[in-house]
């Protein structure tokens, strides 16, 4: 079932047309990067315009100038299908009690592949090896499919992230995990339709404290954010909390990569971004579904996209960490739809 939860006026409407129109005109910044997670392109240019607007206390206008920036599946390259998306606001799906327990599935099923393979995660081990081990659970045992495989080219089943590698690492024969090295494995299944997504850190054998802590302070920024989930909420919410905690800790957030509405595709709408300011953005209501995935780096936030086209790295070469789930926005709060057996999540 879809409900257009946004925007509700006709007036507002004429807001985003207007708005779209002034910002359109002054361009459409550089050319999208590829990513599985949905990306945004902030240039420092549109950061100051979006702040301009953030500081005149309207929030339909914050939302307007994000949503001009929004690379809806990252496929915008043109100032055309920009004004496209504002003319006509993107719809957020509100999944049904039957749709949530499909999702429900595939969420579980996710999560039990992370369980699965962290026995794996050792010094020795290829993250091609890894990625063979997943597909096979997945295909074999679960009868589901890696979503990753084939998506928009990308060629294997899982992804794996290593130290400085931020998010979208390829499985490699070459790859081969060392003592000391941290790695995200992010793992998304298709079950019955639906799509369960998450990811988590593994420590490779000793670790070096401040990775560790990096480590542990992303994996708060995630459970911090999933904490203020409920109806009535705001997108900004969520950011507001992960970027406070990464930045209190001296981490920075990655901006161009974020959280996404997702159900029966890989990425829907809403963006989920892992900075922003409380009390802005979207309002979350019970029934839609989402991830949150903070990508926080031990250094400053810029990420480069390397030449296979989809692994992104910090710019500085300095550590990266990930943590990722798919929730649900229930009537008194959040339901953690790829929570692991053991998890402890503080809600
Ligand atoms: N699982 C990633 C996400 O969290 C997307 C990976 S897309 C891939 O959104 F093609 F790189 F696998
Ligand atoms: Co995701
Ligand atoms: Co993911």
């Amino acid at each position: 079932m879809f409900v257009f939860v946004y925007p509700r006026h006709i007036c507002r409407g004429a807001l985003y047309i207007i708005f779209t129109l002034l910002i359109v005109a002054t361009g459409n910044g550089k050319t999208p990067g590829i990513g599985g997670n949905n990306t945004l392109d902030l240039s420092r240019r549109k950061m100051r315009r979006r702040c301009r607007l953030e500081l005149s206390g309207d929030c339909h206008l914050v939302e307007t100038s994000v949503a001009c920036l929004r690379r809806r599946e990252f496929v915008y390259n043109s100032r055309l299908s920009c004004l496209t998306d504002l003319i006509a606001p993107v719809p957020v799906s509100l999944k049904t009690p039957d749709e949530i327990a499909r999702m429900r599935v595939a969420g579980r099923l996710a999560a039990e592949v992370l369980e699965m393979i962290a026995p794996h995660v050792e010094p020795g081990v290829s993250t091609h090896e890894l990625d063979s081990i997943c597909h096979d659970y997945i295909v074999n045992v679960q009868k589901a499919i890696p979503a990753p495989l084939n998506y928009r080219g990308f060629p294997k089943s899982i992804c794996t992230s290593v130290n400085q590698v931020i998010c979208h690492g390829i499985p490699s024969e070459t790859k081969i995990l060392k003592k000391g090295d941290i790695i995200n494995i992010d793992i998304t299944v298709i079950k019955d339709g639906y799509y369960g997504d998450t990811s988590q850190m593994f420590l490779v054998g000793e670790v070096a404290p401040h990775a560790i802590r990096l480590v542990e302070v992303t994996q708060q920024c995630l459970y911090r954010a999933i904490a203020v989930v409920k109806p009535g909420a705001r997108l900004g919410d969520i950011g507001h909390v992960i970027q406070t905690h990464a930045e209190k800790n001296h981490y920075s957030v990655v901006r161009e990569y974020c959280g996404h509405g997702i159900g029966t595709e890989f990425h829907q709408d809403p963006q989920v971004l892992h900075y922003g300011r409380a009390g802005t953005g979207m309002v979350l209501e019970a029934g839609m579904t989402f991830t949150i995935e903070p990508m926080i780096n031990a250094g400053r936030h810029h990420t480069k996209l390397k030449k296979d086209g989809w692994t992104v790295e910090t710019r500085d070469g300095r550590l990266s960490a990930q943590w990722e789930h798919t929730l649900c926005v229930t009537r008194d709060g959040v339901e953690v739809l790829t929570a692991r057996q053991d998890e402890i999540i503080p809600l």
